[in-house]
């Protein structure tokens, strides 16, 4: 039903320099896996298979990830490291994989916008891949594509956070229309606890109807100066086109030096005793 997933991939990653000065903040692994995978095994197994990628400057490794690498595959060939890449040519064999670049780092809101050549006119998902998402049950885009099926709007995965925590999120406030579901009534990007109306913060898991373009095409910049998805969505909301879902599951925010390592931690243990194969 929604075939495509836009990942914008464009930002600095500026919490992880140095690491980041060179790599794509996506390209860093989890354990063996860098998170861009993770992310787009995520999309497909949600049944998005055309993944559409909105790059920048050094992020060519992003697009190398997603193709052959004839010297390296050949010289593994039939040895048992070759079953470290299964997963990796299961992705290349069932997805296509788009590019377009952001010239300019406006903001989430610029590059989801940036992205409307590749999705055109038709609801998407977006998946911010440092976000890490473990599902319950099914992975957190799966669980979304039954909602959007059911109230086709556009859907925003929520977290309850601390309330300290809400000036890291954009946060939703609204009424509840089923357990673990809001129709969002506004959001606002980056609250003070004590300005926050809630503790529901939008994470990186987004289904879009194509109506945000032109909601994002007229916005001035918001919050930090930067285009701010939250602002558009919130054209949306004042027609109660917003749901947030609260969704099953747990997610690790590895775009911080705490989430990423919490991370790493959780899916070593859950690989073990089964870790990357060596030769
Ligand atoms: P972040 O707020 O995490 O920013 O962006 P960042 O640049 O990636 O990381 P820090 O904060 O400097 O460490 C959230 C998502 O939006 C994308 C990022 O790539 C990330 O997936 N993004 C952000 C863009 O694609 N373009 C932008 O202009 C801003």
């Amino acid at each position: 039903m929604i075939s495509k997933c836009l990942f914008p991939v464009a930002g600095y990653g500026t919490r992880f320099l140095p690491a980041t000065k060179a790599m794509p903040k996506e390209m860093m692994p989890i354990v063996n896996k860098p998170l861009i995978q993770y992310g787009v095994q995520e999309a497909m197994d949600a049944g998005m298979r055309q993944i559409a990628f909105v790059t920048g400057r050094s992020k060519r490794a992003i697009e190398d990830h997603f193709d052959r690498t004839y010297e390296l595959e050949e010289q593994i060939s039939g040895t048992k490291a070759e079953e470290n890449l299964l997963e990796i040519r299961q992705l290349m064999q069932s997805c296509t994989f788009s590019y377009t670049r952001q010239v300019q780092m406006k903001g989430l809101g610029d590059a989801i916008r940036t992205g409307e050549t590749l999705i055109g006119d038709q609801p998407f998902g977006v998946i911010l891949a440092d976000d890490l998402c473990i599902g319950e049950g099914k992975p957190v885009l799966s669980q979304m594509v039954e909602i959007f099926a059911k109230y086709q709007c556009s859907i925003v995965a929520v977290e309850e956070v601390p309330r300290e925590e809400t000036e890291k999120y954009g946060i939703i406030s609204g009424k509840q229309l089923e357990e673990g579901l809001f129709i969002v009534e506004s959001m606002i990007e980056k609250p003070p606890a004590h300005e926050s109306p809630s503790n529901h913060a939008i994470i990186g898991r987004y289904i879009l109807t194509p109506d945000i373009f032109d909601n994002l095409r007229n916005l001035p910049p918001g919050r930090n100066g930067e285009i701010q998805i939250t602002d558009a969505l919130n054209v949306q909301a004042k027609k109660k086109m917003v749901i947030g879902y609260q969704f099953k599951g747990r997610r690790f925010d590895c775009g911080s030096l705490e989430g990423f390592v919490a991370a790493t931690n959780y899916f070593f243990t859950q690989m073990k005793p089964d870790p990357p194969i060596n030769r």
